[in-house]
């Protein structure tokens, strides 16, 4: 363990743990994976990733256990651990929301004075109700919150929503947002060794250009060359086109790097253009 290599905490099982090993095979790091191993070591990067519970993360990166860690923000600011931000990483985007019972009437946040809050979320909560001047009771459970409008235990909860499906299975019903989170690449706030430092600054060069990767997509497509001028017009490229001579002369090849989510606002101009042949390809890494 104790090998010089970059250690870095993910979530063990959860929400974000496919995600941000796919981030890490995104940034060219290849590893094996062993279900039930806690620690694996990347092949081609000097890199050990441990899993751990998502809530032990930041203080184990605060401690300098693990140097790095991806968890979620919400984790972040519940443990007020003392860590750096390197990176938001735009994924694992959900909402701490106080929930209740579907057939529960809650149109004012003041309505929840008096009452019971359960939840895993106690400091982010208290901050709420603090700032909101609300005085509530608040139940700290570990996990399995949702069900304890259910069991009595609470009037409503403040739990993590993410697609909404854990609500709608336990009869809950969102009603007002407490704290945004996606995930974060978080670091020790300790000075490194030079080469420990390396590993950092590099790893964090890969994911931003994986990062920018995934926002956007290659487009290539012939166009007739008197069309060239309107569909320049028309494309949201990220840098001018690419235009390339075909063997046909009054056709142009035309590549362009374009926002991922503006393809389908603009295809049927393409082909109203004269575009043909149009291919959208993913990028898998952008240097800018
Ligand atoms: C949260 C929350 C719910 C689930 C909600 O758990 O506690 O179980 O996600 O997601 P949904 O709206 O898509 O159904 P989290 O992933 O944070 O894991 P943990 O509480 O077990 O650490
Ligand atoms: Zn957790």
């Amino acid at each position: 363990m104790l090998n010089g290599n970059l250690k870095l905490a993910v979530q063990k099982k959860g929400r974000l743990t496919e995600k941000s090993l796919q981030l890490l095979k995104n940034c060219g790091i290849d590893i094996e994976l062993y279900s039930e191993r806690l620690l694996i070591s990347a092949r081609n990067f000097d890199l050990d990733i441990l899993f751990l519970r998502d809530d032990d993360i930041p203080e184990y990166v605060q401690d300098g256990v693990a140097d790095i860690g991806i968890v979620g923000g919400n984790v972040v600011a519940e443990k007020q651990s003392d860590v750096r931000i390197l990176k938001e990483l735009g994924f694992g985007k959900c909402t701490l929301m106080i929930a209740v019972p579907e057939h529960y009437e809650l149109n004012n946040i003041h309505e929840l004075n008096g009452k019971t809050i359960a939840t895993s979320y106690p400091a982010i909560l208290q901050n709420y109700l603090s700032e909101n001047k609300i005085n509530a009771k608040i139940i700290q459970l570990s996990g399995s919150v949702e069900i304890s409008p259910s069991l009595g235990v609470a009037d409503c909860i403040c739990d993590i929503v993410s697609t909404g499906t854990t609500l709608k299975m336990n009869h809950l019903k969102q009603s007002f947002s407490v704290y945004k989170s996606e995930s974060l690449l978080i670091s020790c706030k300790k000075i490194f060794e030079p080469e420990k430092q390396n590993l950092i600054d590099s790893l964090v060069m890969r994911i931003e250009s994986a990062l920018n990767a995934r926002k956007s997509k290659y487009l290539m497509m012939n166009i007739p060359k008197s069309s060239l001028n309107i569909i320049k017009e028309k494309l949201p490229a990220l840098k001018s086109p690419t235009i390339l001579a075909l063997a046909d002369e009054s056709m142009l090849a035309l590549h362009a790097v374009i926002p991922s989510d503006k393809f389908w606002e603009i295809q049927s101009d393409l082909k109203n253009a004269g575009a043909s042949d149009i291919l959208l390809l993913p990028i898998e890494n952008i240097i800018l």
